[in-house]
């Protein structure tokens, strides 16, 4: 005699782990990974669930190393129940989230789940509520990675929203809250995964996704170069790497309206090969990205030129908060290159909430307590000016390159407030007063004479200067716990 819970016979038993297992050990270091739970299944009856019963419940779980440091890991079985997950696969990721906050490691989720499992109901449901809790909780202590690499919804996507950075596979990770079949019922809309939730939307629309992979093998890759960053929890020192030379700083216009490519900037500052860009296509008028000065890892943000001119908008404003409160939460010093016209005016944007997300900005900036270096590079105006790491916003150092104007506004701009009645008046008088606005209120050496930078520097001693200043600061890097990583 059998009982209900009986391993079903192999005709309708899913058990292809193997899959995720390889995943895992491809992750870390040969022979580390330790399983956990993997003879653990569901108990349900409902829907006759008792013949589906996979080993595991449909998820992996377990600890490892990377890079010799300890992690915690769970990766979904899409092929067991659709990757779905149930009360028992929620309780093996609660205990392997439990197990890495306590230990403080970071915590790296291979996820491909059709979300709560739908024969489970609220069982489910409540299952997510006790990882987004944790999610929460872990939030801005350990690292958190996120690696989708099949079609992922509802809860399934609401967690790694949660976390630190968002990997996508390219063509085979998709992320909705409801999947197609759900979106055509409720709306009647036929829309494909990809054009619904495919990595292409969330690198460049919703911003969910901070780095796509080419293929699996590519998004446990850069999951390694990611955690080579950060440190194992708020509590360590992030980990360093052999120092090495920045790549020669390019020649940037001197005309402050021709556009080029700040990234080039920030390879001229930082160790070469070290930059890691997230969020590289959504909103790009802003740069975020790991690297490394003399083998230090650091967060650096800077202003692109090449869109919008270098403004900073309501996508931008939000992309760069969440990184700097990143950065912050696990010690990573902060370098921000600036050079930005302002924020972007217009309805679309004051409407959007622009002052409501570019305080976002400005609040991160401003609470920030590790290491904050900024170099001006051409131009730096008004409220985006001051978000940008200034002095007043307690940066511990700030240079500029020569001739770098920082001001109220624009001379255009503020000659057609200041002087309006002149200009209507006798219209032709509106380039010398452009000129006069430029000499008295935008002249370079003004910032440096008033303290509002600390020094003007040659663009060929960027790099130099700012490894000294990281060093002369390394120790206000104090290990411990500061904030959390809120998602913006
Ligand atoms: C139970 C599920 C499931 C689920 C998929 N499956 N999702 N079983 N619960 N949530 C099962 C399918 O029945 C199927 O089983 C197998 O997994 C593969 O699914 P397919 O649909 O055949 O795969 P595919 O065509 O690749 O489509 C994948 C998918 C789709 C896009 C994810 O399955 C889908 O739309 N699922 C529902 C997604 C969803 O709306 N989830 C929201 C849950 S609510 P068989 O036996 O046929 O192989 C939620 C709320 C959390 O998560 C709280 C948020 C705040």
């Amino acid at each position: 005699m059998t009982s209900d819970l009986t391993p079903a016979p192999a005709s309708v038993t899913i058990d292809v782990r193997e899959d995720r297992l390889a995943r895992v050990r491809a992750l870390t270091d040969p022979g580390t990974f330790n399983e956990l739970g993997s003879q653990a299944r569901h108990a349900v009856h409902a829907f006759d669930m008792q013949r589906k019963r996979p080993a595991g419940d449909g998820v992996v779980t377990g600890t490892a190393r990377i890079d010799r440091r300890p992690v915690a890991l769970f990766a979904q079985d899409p092929t067991a129940l659709g990757g779905s997950l149930g009360g028992m696969h929620a309780a093996k990721i609660t205990r392997i989230l439990d197990h890495a906050a306590r230990a403080r490691t970071p915590v790296v989720g291979l996820l491909d789940s059709g979300g709560a499992r739908i024969q489970e109901g609220v069982a489910a449901l409540d299952g997510y509520g006790e990882i987004f809790r944790r999610n929460v909780l872990m939030s801005g202590r350990t690292p958190q990675i996120s690696v989708v690499l099949g079609a992922c919804a509802g809860g399934a996507v609401y967690s790694p929203a949660l976390t630190d950075i968002v990997i996508m596979q390219r063509d085979r990770a998709h992320m909705f809250v409801t999947g197609p079949r759900v979106v055509k019922a409720v709306t009647y809309e036929d829309v494909s995964l990809a054009d619904l939730g495919g990595a292409e939307v969330h690198a460049s629309a919703s911003g969910v996704c901070h780095l796509v992979a080419d293929d699996a093998q590519d998004a446990l890759d850069l999951t390694r170069r990611v955690l080579s960053y950060l440190p194992s929890s708020c509590w360590d020192l992030p980990p360093t790497a052999p120092p090495a030379d920045a790549l020669p700083m390019p020649e940037v216009p001197t005309d402050h309206r021709v556009p080029y490519d700040v990234r080039g900037v920030i390879r001229g500052t930082v160790d070469a090969d070290s930059f890691t860009e997230l969020h590289a296509r959504f909103a790009p008028n802003v740069v975020v990205g790991f690297a490394r000065v003399q083998g230090q890892a650091v967060g650096v943000v800077a202003n692109q030129p090449l869109v919008l001119a270098g403004c900073l908008d309501i996508n931008a404003s939000e992309k760069a908060a969440r990184f700097v409160r990143m950065c912050d939460a696990f010690g990573l010093p902060l370098v921000t290159l600036v050079d930005v016209p302002g924020f972007l005016p217009g309805t679309g944007q004051e409407a959007g909430g622009i002052i409501r997300k570019g305080a976002k900005l400005l609040y991160a900036y401003a609470e920030a307590t590790v290491p904050r270096v900024t170099v001006v590079l051409r131009k730096a105006f008004g409220g985006a000016y001051i978000v940008m790491n200034s002095k007043s916003l307690g940066a511990d150092a700030a240079f500029s390159w020569p001739g770098a104007e920082l001001a109220v506004m624009g001379a255009e701009g503020a000659v057609d407030v200041i002087y309006r009645r002149d200009i209507d008046a006798d219209p032709e008088r509106r380039p010398e007063l452009v000129a006069r606005y430029r000499a008295e209120a935008m002249a370079p050496h003004i910032p440096a004479e008033r303290l509002s930078v600390d020094e003007v520097i040659a663009p060929g001693d960027t790099r130099s200067v700012v490894a000294a200043t990281l060093t002369s600061l390394a120790g206000a890097v104090v290990p411990g716990f500061r904030h959390d990583n809120l998602p913006q």
